[in-house]
C-alpha cells in the first residue's frame, strides 16, 4: 500500500466504466452499461450447457474450410464495372428496405452460429468462446447499423451512397469487422467491392452469399480475394473507387492514404478514407489499484485471443510501491494458461494466424529476451503449430515500446512520482486506440481519462471487447481516423456529402 494516500480517500468498489472520446458528442446512454449488456446484442451458446457444447462440437467436425481462387486484374476491372453500373439503384433503394436486407442478415447468420464458429476456429484459429463472440458482434453490427440507418433517415438525414466503397479488412476479425465495414457501407447506399484478408477468404465468401441470399443484389456487392500489395491496391487506385474503409496495420493506413493521395494530385476529388488501426495500448495501475483485479483484467488483456486484438494491452504501468506483488501474481497466472490447439475446450491461448507471423515475432521475442528482463513466460500444453508462448518482459521506460507485437507479448515498466507525467508519456507513444486505468480512487481515474489522447478509455476492467451500440470502438493519433465503428456517427461518413464532385 502507499503511506502517500489516506485510507478515506480510497474506495472498497471503485468505479468501473468505459470513458469515450470522440469528436462529436454521444448520447448518454451509451455508457449506461459498463458491463457492456445493451439492448441489441445477440444471443449466443453457452459452452457450460453440454447440449449446446455438443451442437458446437458437432458443427466443428463438419467444418471444411475452402480455398478460393484469388482475383485477378480482369476479376477487379469487371466487378468494379458491375458495381459502378449498380450502385444508384441500390442507393434508390428505400432505406427501410435497406434496413430489413441486414436484419434478415442477421438473422440467418444468428441461425448458423454454430456452423460460423466452427469456421473461424478452423480458418482464423480462434479460441471457441472467441469464434461465438465473434458471430454474435457480427450480427450486432447488422441489427445497430440497420437501426441506425432509420433513424437518420427519420431525422431527416439523405442516405445516399457516395457510389462504390472498397472495404478492406483484417484476419483477426475476419467476421466481425468484414461484415462491419460491408453492412455499412451497403445500408449508406453504396456498392461495395469488399476485400478480406488474405488468410481469411472462406469466413467472407460465407458472409457475402449470405447477404447475397438476404437481398443485397450482386450488383451492389462484390467480394475480390487477394493479397494486399496486388488486389487491395488495385482496389484502391480502381477509377470507380468513391471510398475506401480500412482495418488494420497502422503502416497499410498509411499507404492506402499515399495512394489516395497521389490519386487526388493527379486531378481526382479526395476520397474519405476511414481507417482503424494499430495500438501500443497502456494500462496504468496506481498504488491502490486491487492487485488481484490488475492481474485478471491484464490476462484477459495481454494474453487472450493470443494477443491478436487491436485492443490488446502491450504496455503495463504498474505503480513501484505495488509492482512486486502484480508481477508475482502476474507469473503465477501466466503459468496457469493452457497454452495449445483453440478447438480444445480448455485452450486459454491459440496459436499464431500464420507462419510469416509466427517466424518474425518469434525473432523480435529473442530479441526482447536478450535486452529485456524476463518477468513471466507460459509453457506449451500440446504440439499445436505456431505457439507463442505468453511472455512479460520489464522495460526501464515507456519510450523503450516502438511498435505494436501482434502476439501475447507483455511489456511491463515501473513508474514512481507524478501520474500524470505517466500519461503524458502514453499520449506521447502517438497512437490512441485503448488504455486501462486501475485505481480506487475515483477521481483520479476520470481525470486520467480526461487527460488521455485515446478513443476508448477503460477503469478498473479488462481493456478488450467493445460492445457494439454500446461502446463505440476507435482509435486516434497513429490507431485511427474515426469515426468510432458500432457508434452513432459511423454512417454519416459513407454517405455521399452534398456539393462533392465525382471522381473522373
Ligand atoms: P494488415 O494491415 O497487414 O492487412 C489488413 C488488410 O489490408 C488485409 O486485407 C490486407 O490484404 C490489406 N492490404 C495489405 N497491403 C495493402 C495495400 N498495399 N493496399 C491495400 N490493401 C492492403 O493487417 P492484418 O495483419 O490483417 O491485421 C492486424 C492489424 O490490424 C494490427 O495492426 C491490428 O492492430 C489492426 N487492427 C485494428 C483494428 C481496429 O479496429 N483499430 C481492428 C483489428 C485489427
Ligand atoms: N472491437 C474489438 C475490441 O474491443 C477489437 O477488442
Amino acid at each position: 500500500a502507499d503511506p502517500s494516500v489516506a485510507p478515506q480517500e480510497l474506495l472498497a468498489s471503485p468505479l468501473v466504466q468505459i470513458q469515450q472520446r470522440s469528436a462529436l458528442p454521444l448520447p448518454i446512454d451509451l455508457y449506461r452499461d459498463a458491463q457492456g449488456r445493451g439492448r441489441l446484442n445477440s444471443s449466443g451458446l453457452d459452452l457450460a450447457v453440454p447440449a449446446q457444447r455438443q451442437t458446437l462440437l458437432d458443427a466443428l467436425h463438419a467444418c471444411e474450410v475452402q480455398t478460393l481462387t484469388e482475383a485477378s486484374t480482369e476479376d477487379v476491372q469487371a466487378a468494379m464495372a458491375r458495381l459502378q453500373a449498380g450502385a444508384p439503384g441500390w442507393s434508390a433503394t428505400p432505406v427501410a428496405e435497406r434496413a430489413a436486407v441486414l436484419r434478415r442478415a442477421a438473422d440467418a447468420l444468428q441461425a448458423q452460429l454454430p456452423q460460423y464458429c466452427a469456421l473461424l476456429v478452423k480458418e482464423a484459429y480462434k479460441s471457441l468462446g472467441d469464434a461465438i463472440a465473434e458471430v454474435r458482434e457480427a450480427v450486432d453490427f447488422m441489427r445497430y447499423y440497420a437501426d441506425e440507418a432509420e433513424r437518420l433517415a427519420q431525422e431527416g438525414v439523405a442516405l445516399q451512397g457516395r457510389g462504390v466503397f472498397v472495404c478492406i479488412s483484417p484476419w483477426n476479425f475476419p467476421l466481425a469487422i468484414f461484415a462491419g465495414q460491408v453492412v455499412a457501407a451497403l445500408v449508406a447506399g453504396n456498392a461495395v467491392a469488399a476485400k478480406p484478408a488474405e488468410q481469411t477468404p472462406d469466413v467472407a465468401r460465407r458472409c457475402v452469399e449470405l447477404l447475397h441470399a438476404a437481398g443485397v443484389p450482386g450488383s451492389a456487392l462484390q467480394l475480390l480475394h487477394g493479397q494486399g500489395e496486388t488486389v487491395g491496391a488495385a482496389l484502391v487506385g480502381a477509377a470507380p473507387t468513391a471510398g475506401v474503409c480500412f482495418t488494420g496495420s497502422t503502416q497499410v493506413a498509411q499507404i492506402i492514404n499515399r495512394q489516395l493521395a497521389s490519386r487526388a494530385a493527379s486531378g481526382a476529388v479526395a476520397l474519405p478514407l476511414i481507417a482503424e488501426t494499430g495500438g501500443l495500448n497502456a494500462m496504468i495501475v496506481d498504488s491502490t489499484a486491487l492487485p488481484e483485479q490488475v492481474v485478471d483484467a491484464v490476462v484477459q488483456s495481454a494474453f487472450r485471443s493470443a494477443g491478436q486484438r487491436c485492443s490488446a494491452l502491450r504496455l503495463l504501468l504498474v505503480h513501484e510501491a505495488v509492482a512486486e506483488g502484480v508481477i508475482e501474481m502476474l507469473r503465477g497466472a501466466v503459468q496457469e494458461l493452457r497454452v495449445g490447439d483453440s478447438a480444445l475446450l480448455a485452450t486459454d491461448v491459440g496459436p499464431l494466424i500464420d507462419d510469416e507471423a509466427f517466424n518474425t515475432i518469434s525473432a523480435e521475442v529473442a530479441r526482447l529476451k536478450r535486452e529485456a528482463r524476463v518477468i513471466a513466460e507460459g509453457r506449451a500444453a500440446d504440439a499445436t503449430a505456431r505457439l507463442l508462448l505468453p511472455l512479460a518482459v520489464e522495460l526501464k521506460n515507456i519510450a523503450e515500446l516502438k511498435k505494436e507485437i501482434f502476439a501475447p507479448v507483455l511489456h511491463v515498466v515501473r513508474w514512481g512520482g507524478d501520474v500524470d507525467a505517466v500519461i503524458a508519456q502514453v499520449n506521447a507513444l502517438g497512437y490512441g486506440l485503448t488504455l486501462g486505468i486501475q485505481t480506487r480512487i475515483d477521481s483520479r481515474g476520470l481525470r486520467l481519462a480526461d487527460a488521455a489522447r485515446i478513443g476508448n478509455v477503460y477503469i478498473n476492467r479488462n481493456i478488450i471487447g467493445a460492445v457494439v451500440g454500446v461502446q463505440p470502438f476507435g482509435g486516434e493519433g497513429l490507431s485511427g481516423t474515426g469515426p468510432k465503428a458500432g457508434g452513432p456517427h459511423y454512417l454519416l461518413r459513407f454517405i455521399a456529402q452534398p456539393g462533392a464532385v465525382a471522381d473522373t
